[in-house]
C-alpha cells in the first residue's frame, strides 16, 4: 500500500496526473513477472550465498607500480560478479578505499538485466555497504515503482565503489581505477537496458562530456561483446530533489525506459 502511494505522489508530482489508457496496468502484478530471459547470474552469486567464488589471481598491490594496469588484470580475470566483488575488495590501487568504510558494489537483481548506473556511493550508501540508500536513493525506489521495477527487477551500481571524501567528483585517476572494474561489471550482467543517473555517469560511462541536459532523453548505445546495448542518460534523483521542477523529464526519459524494457522483453529490438 505504501509503494503504490509513493509511486502515485511521484507520478503527480512528475505531472502524469491524467489517465492514459481505458484500463489500469497492475504494476504490483507486473512485479511478479520472471527475470528477463538470458540472464545468466544469479543474485547468490554477489550476495555471497552462492558457490564460493574462485581465488583471485595474486598481483603485486601498492607499490607505486601500475594500479590501472592491476585493476585491468583483476577486473579482466573475473568470470562471475562474486569474483568481481572479491577482486575489487582487494584491490588496494584507489586511494578513496582508504577513507571509505566499505566497498559498495551493487543491489538488486543483476538477473533482471536491467542496470542502473549512479555516480558513487555517499555517506549512507558508505555506512551501509549498499548503492542508492539514503534520501537520493529512496527517491529513485519510487522512480523505479513509477515504471514497475524495484529492487527485485533492476540492478543497481556506481561508477566509483567507494565514497570519496566530502561527495566530491571523483578526479580522472580515481575514475581511471574504478572503470575497469565498471566495464567488467557490465560485460558480467550483460544488460538489456542500462539507465545513466546523472552527467558523471554519463561521463565515464559513455566518454561524453556534453552536459547530462543535452544527453538525458535519448537513446545512446554501449557495445558490450559485439552486441549494442541501448543506454537511456536521465537526471540524477540527487539533482531532482534540488530541481523537482525537472521531474517531469526524468517522468519522460523512464516512460522511454519502459517501453524499451517492454520491447526487450518481447524479443523486439
Ligand atoms: N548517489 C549516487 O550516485 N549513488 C549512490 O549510491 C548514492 C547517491
Amino acid at each position: 500500500m505504501q509503494d503504490s502511494l509513493s509511486a502515485l505522489a511521484w507520478l503527480v508530482e512528475a505531472g502524469a496526473d491524467e489517465a492514459i489508457g481505458e484500463v489500469a496496468v497492475d504494476r504490483f502484478a507486473a512485479k511478479a513477472n520472471p527475470p528477463l530471459e538470458g540472464g545468466s547470474k544469479s543474485a547468490q552469486q554477489i550476495s555471497g550465498r552462492g558457490p564460493a567464488p574462485r581465488p583471485i589471481p595474486t598481483l603485486p598491490q601498492g607499490e607505486g607500480g601500475d594500479p590501472i594496469g592491476d585493476a585491468l588484470a583483476l577486473a579482466r580475470a573475473a568470470t562471475n560478479l562474486a569474483e568481481l566483488k572479491a577482486a575489487l575488495e582487494r584491490f588496494d590501487g584507489c586511494a578513496l578505499k582508504k577513507s571509505a568504510t566499505n566497498t559498495v558494489f551493487a543491489d538488486g537483481n543483476p538477473q533482471s538485466r536491467v542496470l542502473f548506473i549512479g555516480e558513487a556511493p555517499g555517506r549512507d550508501e558508505d555506512r551501509q555497504g549498499l548503492p542508492f540508500v539514503g534520501r537520493a536513493g529512496k527517491l529513485l525506489d519510487k522512480m523505479l515503482a513509477a515504471i514497475g521495477l524495484d529492487r527485485t527487477s533492476a540492478y543497481i551500481t556506481n561508477v566509483l565503489n567507494w565514497r570519496p571524501p566530502d561527495n566530491r567528483e571523483p578526479s580522472p585517476e580515481e575514475a581511471a581505477m574504478a572503470l575497469p572494474f565498471l566495464r567488467r561489471h557490465i560485460e558480467l550482467v550483460d544488460p538489456l537496458v542500462m539507465i545513466l543517473l546523472g552527467g558523471t555517469s554519463v561521463r565515464h560511462v559513455m566518454g561524453r562530456s556534453d552536459g547530462i541536459m543535452k544527453t538525458r532523453g535519448r537513446w545512446q548505445d554501449y557495445n558490450v561483446g559485439g552486441r549494442m546495448v541501448p543506454v537511456m542518460p536521465t537526471l540524477h534523483p540527487a539533482y531532482l530533489l534540488r530541481q523537482p521542477a525537472h521531474k517531469k523529464l526524468a517522468w519522460r526519459d523512464l516512460q522511454a525506459v519502459e517501453q524499451k524494457i517492454a520491447a526487450a522483453r518481447a524479443g523486439k529490438p
